[in-house]
């Protein structure tokens, strides 16, 4: 191809339309490009497709199998089908399973449309099991036949071992973005992967040591692309636990960094002039999203302002950090 030739185009139908989408694009982008968007969970622009969820499976004229859009390329003729018996059927049956073992409660607003539109209906699995605590010591190998009147779930205590973040693995559905970004697709520290088989499989640290004493260098970018509320600021978790939590009423200023020359940029998500959050835009061409430790985490000096005072949220912090 001559330099600054547009790639080659391929020509496909989606739901019976028309679209043309430049070669190497996925069934996802040519959905985007024909104006219908799609439901992903394990998918985000700034991550490498892991094919974790299936939530976004297409049916494709003439394959067998259901194809994921967000991974699958397209190819000349193709014709997708994003809204027929099955696909519906399937997006229903994943959702469904998704939530009856985990809690998906802080999911965002796309998911619970999607599955509002569904007619999900995770309760009909039975009342979920209630907590257990040794998820983490499962071995491969190790089956356990539920009572037959609950759903078994992946539900135990939140853990919290650190000042900065909290993992609550009651709300993990299996991504894949934590590990992702956590390896090669960011931060390349792999402190975190997944352990276990089968429904005991969980994201662990090696050995399931604390964070502070496994490798992690608390960027916080798995927080970012998590999309269930499983990994979160302990600000916002302590928040929301005081019943405090109110997004409503905050505000999001964006900045650049001021620890570094990278220039990554910031947004500032403040509440009662405090700040409880820090996240970056995903479509930032220098950091996708992603920060390291100070950008995330190194915004208390802001709020050490003196007259600035006390207010409700830092008592709230300061007592459930005795
Ligand atoms: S902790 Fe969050 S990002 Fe990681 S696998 Fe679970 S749901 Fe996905
Ligand atoms: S977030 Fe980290 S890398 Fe980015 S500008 Fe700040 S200090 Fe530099
Ligand atoms: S979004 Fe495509 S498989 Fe999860």
């Amino acid at each position: 191809m001559a330099d600054g030739a547009d790639p080659p185009g391929v020509t496909l139908t989606v739901d019976g339309a028309a679209v043309a989408v430049p070669a190497g694009s996925t069934i996802l982008d040519a959905c985007r490009a024909a104006g219908k968007d799609q439901p992903t969970l394990c998918y985000l622009d700034n991550l490498t497709p892991v094919n974790a969820c299936r939530v976004c499976v297409v049916e494709v004229d003439g394959n067998r199998t259901l194809a994921p859009s967000c991974s699958r390329p397209v190819e000349e003729g193709m014709a997708v089908g994003t809204d027929t018996d099955r696909v519906r059927h399937s997006r229903k049956m994943v959702y469904e399973f998704l939530a009856s073992s985990a809690d998906m409660g802080l999911v965002d607003e796309q998911t619970v449309r999607w599955m509002s539109y569904y007619g999900c209906d995770p309760a009909r699995y039975g009342p979920q099991a209630g907590p257990v605590e040794d998820r983490d010591e499962r071995t491969a190998g190790h089956h356990r036949i539920g009572d037959g009147h609950a759903a078994e779930t992946v539900h135990q205590s939140v853990k919290v071992d650190n000042e900065l973040y909290v993992r609550d693995y009651s709300r993990c559905i299996l991504c894949y973005k934590c590990v992702e970004a956590c390896g090669e697709d960011a931060q390349n520290t792999f402190a975190i992967a997944v352990a276990g088989r089968g429904f005991d499989a969980r994201i662990s640290t090696e050995f399931d040591v604390g964070l502070t004493d496994s490798a992690c260098v608390f960027c916080g970018n798995c927080i970012s692309v998590c999309p269930t509320g499983a990994l979160m600021f302990r600000s916002e978790h302590e928040l929301r636990a005081a019943d405090m939590w109110e997004e409503d009423r905050q505000t999001v200023t964006r900045t650049v960094c001021s620890y570094c020359g990278v220039g990554c940029n910031l947004d500032l998500h403040v509440q009662d002039n405090r700040i409880v959050k820090v996240t970056s835009p995903i479509d930032h061409s220098v950091t996708s999203g992603h920060l390291c430790i100070k950008g995330r985490f190194g915004y208390e000096y802001v709020q050490e302002l003196g007259d600035l005072a006390v207010t409700p949220i830092d008592e709230v912090l300061r007592r459930a950090r005795g």
